[in-house]
This record gives structure tokens, sequence and C-alpha cells, in this order.
């Protein structure tokens, strides 16, 4: 396979490249990133630039650059983990939500149905190349919030709450309509919340780590008892492979590893852990729309696919924060200038 790999600059992006190179280094990744605040070529600073990776600069909404990159490269699967992913942000700035998330899908999707489909000019032919694929990484956050019982499956109906999640919801209905009306060979994963090495510490498990290290107050947000389903990083990649290699086309897969747990378990863990106490703990006002529970039912996946995670979170947390602890250098760099804007305008008014 040729992979173009969007977003691979990013915490799962990366994660995967790293996946691919030591689980499937048959396959040759090119890594399409645009470097926003989020993209980090510090995360890949392990993995050289050769036959089997290249790394390109590019915005997915560029449909010249894309096609170019297809063309030289004859890409014959896309792994399109693009976007903005932070919900707060979402809330103070969904335009661009909107744009990277659905219309840089968007341009993907042409640019795949340009280069793979055999009769590119004939709106009837549903024929595309043999063995290609297009894989949306998708959230469990598009089906919106649950109450304390029950759990997403693949026929939830979509419900977003937030700008992120809206804009997630509606690549996944363009990729839908790409196979229906196009006859695209694709699929759709909705994951649980993922923490692992190289996450951007905006998300909760890594700014927990990283202020609970400098002995900066932890922000939780209302009374700290919303549900995440937590996955690590590392299982969510070898989840993408089996859907990638094995997943029958048009088909959606939750993906997710059973691991439900309140904030503020999560925020005690990680005191606990680094020898930290509970007086760090600080409430403060509830984020807007905020979900109050996610959990994913992963029966398809795991009966269809035979996926399983191989973490537990007892394990996969402790190594999350050793891998914190141990790349103190990365982090002083991910946390200088645009991050330290970015934490006063959020979170300088709770603690004045
Ligand atoms: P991230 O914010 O760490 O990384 C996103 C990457 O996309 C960055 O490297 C950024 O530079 C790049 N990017 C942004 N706009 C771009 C553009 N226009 N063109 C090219 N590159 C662009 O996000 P993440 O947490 O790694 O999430 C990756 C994907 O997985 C997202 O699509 C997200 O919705 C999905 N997802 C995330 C989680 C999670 O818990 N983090 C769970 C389920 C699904
Ligand atoms: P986050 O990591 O932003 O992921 P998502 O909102 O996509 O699930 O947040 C996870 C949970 O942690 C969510 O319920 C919001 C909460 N949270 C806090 O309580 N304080 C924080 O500072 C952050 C970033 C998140």
């Amino acid at each position: 396979m040729n992979i173009l790999v969007t977003g691979g600059a990013g915490f799962i992006g990366s994660n995967f490249v790293r996946w691919l190179k030591k689980n499937a280094p048959e396959h040759r990744v090119v890594n399409v990133d645009a470097l926003t605040y989020a993209g980090n070529l510090e995360n890949l600073s392990d993995i050289p630039q050769d036959e089997g990776y290249r790394f390109v600069r590019a915005d997915i909404r560029d449909r010249a650059k894309m096609n170019e990159i297809f063309f030289e490269n004859d890409i014959t699967h896309v792994v399109n983990f693009a976007a903005e992913s932070h919900v707060d942000r979402s809330i103070v700035d969904p335009e661009l939500f909107l744009s990277t998330n659905v219309l840089g899908t968007q341009a993907l999707l042409d640019t795949a149905k340009q280069q793979w489909k055999l009769a590119p000019e004939d709106k009837y032919s549903r024929a595309f190349r043999e063995g290609v694929k297009f894989l949306q990484v998708s959230t469990d956050e598009v089906y919106g919030a649950l109450g304390k019982e029950g759990f997403f499956t693949e026929a939830t109906p979509l419900a977003p709450n937030s700008p992120y999640s809206a804009a997630k919801a509606s690549a996944d209905l363009v990729c839908r309509a790409y196979h229906e009306t196009f006859g695209m060979p694709l699929n759709i994963t909705r994951c649980s919340n993922n923490y692992g090495p190289y996450q951007f510490p905006e998300k909760l498990i890594p700014l927990m780590i990283h202020n609970c290290m400098e002995g900066k107050p932890l922000p939780v947000y209302g009374d700290g008892m919303q549900i995440r389903d937590w996955l690590h990083v590392d299982d969510h990649c070898s989840a993408l492979y089996a859907v990638l290699t094995r997943g029958a086309a048009g088909e959606v897969y939750n993906i997710g590893g059973n691991n439900e747990r309140a904030n503020l378990d999560i925020v005690r863990l990680i005191i606990r852990s680094l020898g930290a106490g509970d007086e760090l703990i600080s409430y403060v006002k509830d984020r807007p729309g905020h979900d109050r529970r996610y959990a994913i039912d992963n029966t398809k996946i795991t009966t269809q696919l035979g996926w399983s995670p191989s973490y537990t979170f007892e394990e996969g947390i402790q190594q999350t924060i050793a891998w914190y602890q141990n790349h103190m250098e990365w982090l002083e760099h991910v946390l200088s200038g645009a991050y330290a804007d970015y934490y006063e305008r959020m979170y300088a008014p709770f603690f004045q």
C-alpha cells in the first residue's frame, strides 16, 4: 500500500506513522500536515525520511497540492486524521472547524475520486481502481451525550453538541454520501477518547500531568463527574489498521476498550501517581454544552474484525505519565509561544 496519512504530525497521526513503521514496514507512507499549532515534527524525530516515509507540509484544502501528492506517490490508501480537534477551541472559533474538518475532508475525497475512479468524467460510473480505500478517522462525539445508561453503537443517531463534533459529524455524512453516490471505497471509524505519548497538553490527561508536575492548579470543569471512555493511542492505531486492511466497504466501525472513567477519578489518579495532593484540584466554570457521558459498544469491530485492545488503563496511564516525565524537553518546546497565549486566554479568568 502507498498510504497518505494526513495530520500525521499531530497526536494520533504521529503515533499511527510510528505504529506502521514498527508493525507494517512494507507500506510506503506519505505524511501531509499543515503544521498548525497542534502539528509538531518533533513527534516524528525518530522516523527517518527515506524510500518508505516522506513528510510534506501542505493543507488538505489545497486541491492542486493534494492532486500532485496523489499522483507523484501513486497513493492507494488515505487515512484522514487532519482536523481541528479541541472542543474548547471550537467554542471560540467554530468556522475554522467547519473549514478544516468538513471542506478539508471533501477536498481529499474529491482528489481520491478523481485519481481512483476508472472513468472520472462519467457520473454514472461507480467503478474504482482495485484495492484502494479512504479511511475517515472520526470520533464517538458525533453521537452526542449519553445519560447514566447505554452505549453508542454504529446505529446510534448522530446528535453532535459542540462545533467540533458537529464538524466531524458533517464530514462523516459527506463521506457516506461519496460512498452512496459515487461508490467510493471507504470506511469511517468512531473512536473514544485517546491518551498516550505526544498528546498536546491542551487535552485533559496531558494538561493535568503537566500542571501536576509543576504544582499548578488542576482545572476541573463543573463537578468533574463527566465520563469519557479512554483508549490508549496504540490500540486506536491497531484498530485503524484492522479497518484499513479488513473493513467492509462503506461500513462504520466504533472503536473503544470498555474503559469508562469520571474526569475527577482520572485527575486523582494522576495526583496520586505523581505524589501530589488533592488541594491542587480547582473546580472551574463548566464548558458550555459539555457532554455528560460517552461510552462505546465495540461489539462490531471485536466480532467482525477480531480486534481487541492490548493495554489496561492502569498500565497505559502509568506508561503515559512516565513518558511525559521523561520528555521534559518535548514538553518545554510545545509549551512555549502559542500554547502560553492559549493557556492564559482559556484558564486565567478562572484563577484570578
Ligand atoms: P491533533 O490536533 O493532535 O492533530 C491534528 C493534526 O492535523 C495536526 O498535526 C495539525 O497540524 C493537522 N492539521 C490541522 N488542519 C490541517 C489542514 N487543514 N491540513 C493538514 N493538516 C492539518 O488531533 P488528534 O488528537 O491527533 O486527532 C486526530 C484525528 O483523530 C482528528 O480527526 C480527531 O477528530 C480524531 N479523533 C481524536 C480523538 C482523540 O481523543 N484525540 C478521538 C477520536 C477521534
Ligand atoms: P478533552 O481532553 O478536551 O476531550 P473531549 O472534550 O474531546 O472529551 O476533555 C476530556 C474531559 O475533561 C471533558 O469532559 C472535559 C474535561 N476537562 C476538564 O475538566 N478540564 C480541562 O482543563 C480540560 C482540558 C478538560
